[in-house]
C-alpha cells in the first residue's frame, strides 16, 4: 500500500442546478512550464531499429519488430494474449467488437472523449453511471443500478492509473452476465495486489499515445482474458483476413501498428524503469509542496502508482479557474482534465441527459499539473509557489 497516496477526501459537491461548462482560453500560448512533453529516447538507439527495419524491407504487417515488442511487452507487465495495435481508441473499438457489445452500455462519464466516443462511433448507446466522488473511478453501486434488459457491457476506465473497484465489477458483470471492458489507457505498469491491472475484465486497453508513460508515438494494446478473443482480434486488425487460413473469417479494419512504431516502443522499454522512477520522484515532490492545502483523488488501497498525471480537487469551481489563470499568467501549463463530464456532452446523451453530480462536480473543481520527466524539481517548486500563491488569494 502507498500511505503517501492513502488520503481520505470527504468532499463530495452535490449540484442542484444544471451547470454550464466554462471552456478554456482558447489563445496560443508558449508556456514555460508545458504540461507534458514526450519523452525522447536516446536517437541513435532509434534509428539502430530503424537501419534494422530497412535491412528486412519489412515495414508493416506482424513484422519482426512488432513481433519483439509483443514478447517484451508481455514480460514486462505479466501478461498474455497481448495485441499490439495503431491506437488506444483502436484498441477500445477492437475490444468492443470482438466481444460482440450490443444495445447500450454503462459507462463512467469521467474520462477522456475516446473512451465514449468509440462506444458511440459503433452505434452502442451510452449509459452512463455516476463516478464515487472520491476515486473518479466508475461507483459500482452507481452501474449495478444503471444495468437494463439492453445493456452488454460494463466499460470503467481507471482514471489516472487510479485502479477501479475491480472486484465489485467483476461480481457485477457476472451476475448480470455482462461483458468488462476496462480503458486502462492511464494504467501502464500499474499493479494491484501484486496482479497486472491488465489481466481484469474479457479485455483491457492501453493507449501509447506520445504523451503517454510509455509511447510509441502513436499505439495501443488490448489485454484478452481468453485467446479465441485475442485471435480473432489479431484477425480483425489485419481487414478481417485470418492469416493462418487466408480466410475472411470476420468484419474487419486496419488497426496494424507499424514497425517504426513498434521500434519506438522497443526503444521505451530500455528506458522505461528509469522513466517511472522519475515521474515517480516528481509526484513524491508534488505532494510534498502541495500537502493538504489541495485535494487530491483517493487512490486504491492495494494498487501501485505508475505517476502518470497529478491531479489536484478544490472546494469550488471558482478557486479552480482562479488557479489556472494565475499559473497561465505565469508561463505555466496546466489543465481541466477531464472537462467537460462526457454525459454533458450534446451528442452522447441523447435523448435525454442522465445527472451524473459526482462527476460534473470534479470536472469543475480538479486541475492537472504539469508532469514529464525533463521536468526539473526547480520547475515543480515554481508550480507550486505559484499554486500556493493563488490560493493565499482567497
Ligand atoms: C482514457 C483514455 N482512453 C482512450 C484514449 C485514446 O488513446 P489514443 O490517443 O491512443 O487513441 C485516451 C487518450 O489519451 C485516454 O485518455
Amino acid at each position: 500500500m502507498n500511505t503517501l497516496l492513502n488520503i481520505n477526501t470527504d468532499y463530495v459537491e452535490t449540484i442542484s442546478t444544471p451547470l454550464v461548462f466554462q471552456s478554456q482560453p482558447k489563445k496560443k500560448v508558449n508556456y514555460k512550464i508545458p504540461l507534458n512533453k514526450p519523452y525522447l529516447p536516446n536517437f541513435s538507439k532509434y534509428t539502430k531499429y530503424l537501419a534494422n527495419m530497412y535491412d528486412n524491407v519489412w515495414l508493416t504487417n506482424n513484422g519482426p519488430l512488432l513481433k519483439e515488442l509483443t514478447v517484451r511487452m508481455e514480460e514486462y507487465l505479466g501478461v498474455k494474449n497481448l495485441l499490439l495495435n495503431s491506437s488506444g481508441t483502436m484498441a477500445l473499438q477492437i475490444a468492443y467488437k470482438t466481444l460482440n457489445l450490443t444495445g447500450n452500455v454503462v459507462t463512467t462519464p469521467y474520462s477522456f472523449i475516446a473512451t465514449s466516443n468509440s462506444l458511440d462511433w459503433l452505434g452502442l448507446k451510452l449509459n452512463f453511471a455516476d463516478v464515487d466522488g472520491q476515486s473518479f473511478n466508475l461507483c459500482p453501486k452507481n452501474a449495478q443500478q444503471a444495468i437494463n434488459k439492453k445493456t452488454s457491457a460494463i466499460v470503467p476506465v481507471h482514471v489516472y492509473g487510479n485502479p477501479c473497484d475491480v472486484n465489485a465489477l467483476e461480481k457485477i458483470a457476472k451476475q448480470h452476465k455482462l461483458k468488462l471492458v476496462y480503458d486502462a489507457a492511464h494504467a501502464f505498469n500499474v499493479k494491484v495486489a501484486g496482479q497486472s491491472i491488465m489481466s481484469f475484465g474479457d479485455a483491457s486497453i492501453l493507449s501509447f499515445h506520445a504523451t503517454k508513460v510509455f509511447h510509441c508515438i502513436e499505439g495501443g494494446a488490448v489485454v484478452f482474458k481468453h485467446k479465441d478473443d485475442f485471435e480473432k482480434a489479431s484477425h480483425m486488425i489485419n481487414f478481417g483476413i485470418n492469416t493462418s487460413t487466408g480466410n475472411i473469417d470476420n468484419s474487419g479494419i486496419n488497426g496494424k501498428m507499424s514497425e517504426a512504431h513498434a521500434a519506438m516502443g522497443l526503444v521505451m522499454l530500455d528506458d522505461l524503469d528509469k522513466i517511472l522512477k522519475r515521474r515517480l520522484e516528481h509526484y513524491c515532490l508534488y505532494k510534498t509542496l502541495l500537502g493538504d492545502k489541495v485535494i487530491y483523488p483517493n487512490w486504491h488501497p492495494d494498487a501501485t502508482q505508475n505517476a502518470a498525471y497529478f491531479p489536484i480537487i478544490f472546494e469550488s469551481e471558482k478557486q479552480c479557474s482562479r488557479v489556472f489563470q494565475h499559473l497561465e499568467k505565469n508561463g505555466i501549463q496546466s489543465r481541466r482534465y477531464f472537462s467537460p463530464s462526457l454525459n454533458e456532452i450534446e451528442h452522447l446523451s441523447r435523448p435525454s441527459r442522465t445527472a451524473c453530480p459526482a462527476s460534473q462536480s470534479l470536472a469543475r473543481r480538479t486541475l492537472c499539473l504539469p508532469l514529464f520527466v525533463e521536468l526539473s524539481f526547480k520547475d515543480i517548486n515554481r508550480v507550486c509557489a505559484a499554486v500556493n500563491a493563488a490560493m493565499v488569494l482567497w
